[in-house]
Parts: C-alpha cells; structure tokens; sequence
C-alpha cells in the first residue's frame, strides 16, 4: 500500500540534503512524497536549532499541525533533525508527535513508524561515530532543480563555544569519496547543472583508508572532473582551515565557482578567542589576502553575529571595521542567542542586553548593505555567466539566476529556460540584485 509523506525543511542546507535521505529510505517502504499537506498520512518536519527563533518557528508550526490531526486522526507526525536530537523525548509531550529521529537514526525510520502504527511514540537520538548514510542514493524533492546538494562530511569537531551543532550532529565523519562521487554522478545524469558540496567544515575532510588518502582540494577537484560543463560550489569553510592548497585548487579549476562563505563570525580577536574559533583578526585577513591575490574575481561572503558574552562597543567597532576592510559582497547577519548546553550556556554569561544586541545588528546590517551595494555597481559593464534557475518573481519575461560569485543577476528570458547558462551585461544593480541585458 502506497502511502503520502509530506516532508518540511528548516534550517541549513544539510537538513536539505537529509530530507533527501530520509526521503530515500521511506521510498523503499513505499512512501510517496506529496507537495499537499492535507493528503499526506505522513508529516515529517526536518528541524533546526542553531538560535532559539529557529526552535519557536516550529513550536508554531507544530501548533498548526493540531488542527491537521483533527480533520485526519489516521495522520503520523515526525520531528527529524537537529531539534530533535537536542529536546527528544519532551517533543512526545503534546500528544501530537509520533517520531522523534535525530539525524542519525534516519535508517531506522521504518522500524520507527512501525512501532508508530502500535500508538507509541517512538524516540532515537542516538548519536553514531560512524553513520554517513553509505549506500543510500538520496531522492531528489525539487524536480525542477537545477542544482543539487551532496554532503560530504557529518557533524563537527569545532566547539565553538556558543554553537549547538556538535551536539545536536555528533562528531565530524567524512563520507566515503565514492559515495560522494556517485551522488554527484546521479545528479549528473538527471540534468543538474551545478552542484554543491557541504559540511559544517568542507576544509577538515580527510578520508583515508586502505590506497585511498583524500583531503577536501583532492576530492573537489574528483568532482570537478566528472563533467566540466558542471559547476561546483561548497559551504561551508572554516578560516582556521582554508588551506593554500584549496585556493589554488579553486583560482585553476574553471568550473569550482570563484566563491567562498567564509564566515567570520566577529571582527575581534578577543571575542573570536572566547569563541574558540582558533582563529585572529589578523588571520583572517590573512586568508582574504591570499584569497583576493590567486583569485581576484573570487565573490567572498560571511556570517557574523553580535552580542556575544562580554562584547564591548569597541569589539563591535572591530566588527564593523574588519567588514570595511574585507568588502564582503553578502553577509548572514545575527543577534547571540544562548543554547543549552553549550560551554557558553554554562561558562560565559548572555550578559549584553537586547536592546544593544539590536541596535549593533542594526549597524551591522545597514553597512553590509552598503557594501553590497559598492560590490554590485562595481560589476556594472561586466559580463557574466549566469545559470537560470527560475522567473523571476517581479515579470515573466525575465529569468533570474546565479553568477560564479553567488550574486542574484536579473534579465531578459528571450528563448531561455532555468537551467541554461546565459551571458548577462549587467546595467543596474540594488544592494541584493544584478540586473542585466543578454550579452
Ligand atoms: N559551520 C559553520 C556554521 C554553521 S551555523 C561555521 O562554522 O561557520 C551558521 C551560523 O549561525 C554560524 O556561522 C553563526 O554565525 C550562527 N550561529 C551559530 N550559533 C549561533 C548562536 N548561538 N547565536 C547566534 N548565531 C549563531
Ligand atoms: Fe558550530 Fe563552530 Fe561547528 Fe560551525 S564550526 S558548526 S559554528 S561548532
Ligand atoms: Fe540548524 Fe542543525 Fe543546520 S542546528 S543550522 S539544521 S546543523
């Protein structure tokens, strides 16, 4: 018996390609996947914890989900992912939740739903050393994309010390190369045209066993190989190991996209220490230095947040500062937000008041969009290389897409369709757009 399953995805681009994964594995057990929510038998909803306004979205959507359990008694809900792992059980408590699966129990699923259909709620959120889902071929939810998420690592070994992830993921593991290699090749062959790799830290991957002994530059070049008319992307990096070899790897391979989310978090040695993000100030701009010599068109992007334990004015001011410096072409901007069971949570006191958090990511803000702004006009007269991934929202006569660097470019549709890459001259520009003329 063919039975709907209706699957939601928040947070980071990893969820994305699980939903995938978790897709594959209930595929076999004749699930179809449904974009109607009032059809589905199944509900399952990939969370995410990194700030505390990502777990209240779901707190919210979880109340609608009641009303959808009224009307059909028969329906199954499902927690997977990361705010699964971090809460368990006490998600169970509303007598709404049926599985709650962190994000290595995935293969379990069906045993799960199994004991779900008995009405007990079933609950995993065993973390593994070893699970990377080898052998299972994710199912692809979009058809209409263009492009394609592989991971290529699970977990993370950093700790910084505000951050939830190596809690709620586990310890890093670095997927079998082939793995990597044949999901790529899938994606291949059903028409992507770009694809992108991720790993809370694509820049630590090492796989080695028997002959085979692969850092990440190894492996993105493999993946480069596979078809040149395909471009490559890969988030995110970690300053502390973007490694000359990667630079180089990327300024001489055509089609890796001269683009790197190289999130800085702060601009302040001090608070980068408090962090532990292993990393300085004059580090990073190190990195941005070497970066901007070997790849001069390379499109550089961050994340930064404000209000961490003990930020002073003056460490924000070496926030704002080290942005000037860098020109980041787009930024991810956020206010601190306490998690438990962090070292912070326990050991360094959400101590700056809302109202100044507020305020410094105000600043934040209103520069980084002046910046996007002087790196948008900079490209006007410049010709690009742009891949179609839709129409735009504003006409359908024109398509949007991505340029290498990352920019969202508008143009013209004439006789094009999402997937092709088109040549655009851009002509205008706002802080968040290119718009263009086909060249
Ligand atoms: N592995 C990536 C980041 C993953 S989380 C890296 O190390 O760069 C994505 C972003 O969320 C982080 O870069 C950080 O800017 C932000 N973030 C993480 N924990 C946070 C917290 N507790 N409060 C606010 N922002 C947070
Ligand atoms: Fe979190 Fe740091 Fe790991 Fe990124 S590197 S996921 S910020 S602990
Ligand atoms: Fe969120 Fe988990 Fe990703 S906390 S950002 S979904 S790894």
């Amino acid at each position: 018996m063919t039975r709907k399953l209706y699957i939601e995805t928040y947070g980071c681009q990893m969820n994305v390609a699980d939903s995938e994964v978790v897709a594959s594995v209930l595929g076999e057990e004749h699930y179809e996947i449904t974009d109607n929510e009032s059809e589905a038998d199944l509900v399952l909803i990939n969370t995410c914890s990194i700030r505390d306004n990502a777990e209240q979205r779901i707190w919210n959507r979880l109340d609608a989900l009641k009303h959808n359990k009224k009307i059909n008694p028969g329906l199954k809900v499902g927690i997977i992912g990361c705010m699964a792992e971090r809460l368990g059980d006490k998600l169970t408590d509303n007598k709404l939740v049926n599985i709650v699966a962190g994000p290595d129990a995935y293969r379990k699923l069906p045993n799960m739903l199994s004991l779900a259909d008995t009405g007990t709620s079933a609950v995993d959120t065993e973390l593994s050393k070893e699970e990377t889902y080898a052998g299972i071929l994710p199912k692809r939810l979009e058809d209409n994309a263009f492009g394609g998420f592989v991971s290529i690592s699970r977990g993370c070994n950093n700790f910084c010390t505000y951050c939830i992830v190596p809690y709620t993921r586990g310890r890093e593991r670095s997927r079998d190369p082939e793995d990597v290699l044949n999901e790529v090749k899938a994606l291949i062959n059903t028409g992507h045209k770009e694809v992108t790799l991720l790993g809370q830290n694509v820049n630590s991957y090492h796989y080695k066993t028997g002959n085979t002994d692969m850092d990440f530059p190894d492996l993105l070049k493999s993946v480069s190989k596979l078809d040149t008319s395909v471009r490559i992307r890969f988030t995110t990096s970690h300053p502390k190991d973007i490694s000359d070899k990667l630079i180089e790897t990327i300024a001489e391979t055509e089609n890796i996209c001269n683009h790197i989310h190289l999130p800085v978090q702060s601009g302040s040695s001090r608070m980068l220490n408090l962090m532990n993000r292993k990393y300085d100030r004059d580090w990073y701009l190190e990195r941005i230095r070497k970066i901007r010599e070997l790849i001069p068109n390379c499109g550089i992007t961050t994340d930064v947040f404000c209000g961490f334990h003990d930020e002073s004015e003056a460490d924000h001011e070496q926030t704002l500062s080290l942005m000037k410096e860098v020109r980041f072409d787009w930024a991810f901007m956020f206010k601190y937000s306490e998690r438990a069971g962090t070292y912070a949570a326990t050991h360094l006191k959400d101590n700056v008041p809302e109202e100044v958090k507020t305020k410094r990511l105000q600043e934040i803000i209103a520069l980084q969009r002046e910046l996007s702004l002087k790196s948008n006009r900079a490209d006007i007269g410049k010709t690009f290389t742009v891949l179609a991934e839709g129409i735009s929202k504003k006409s359908d006569k024109e398509l949007f897409g991505r340029n290498e660097q990352n920019k969202a470019v508008v143009f013209p549709k004439a006789d094009y369709k999402p997937g092709d890459y088109v040549k655009v001259s851009v002509t205008d520009c706002s802080s968040a757009t290119l718009r263009g003329i086909l060249a």
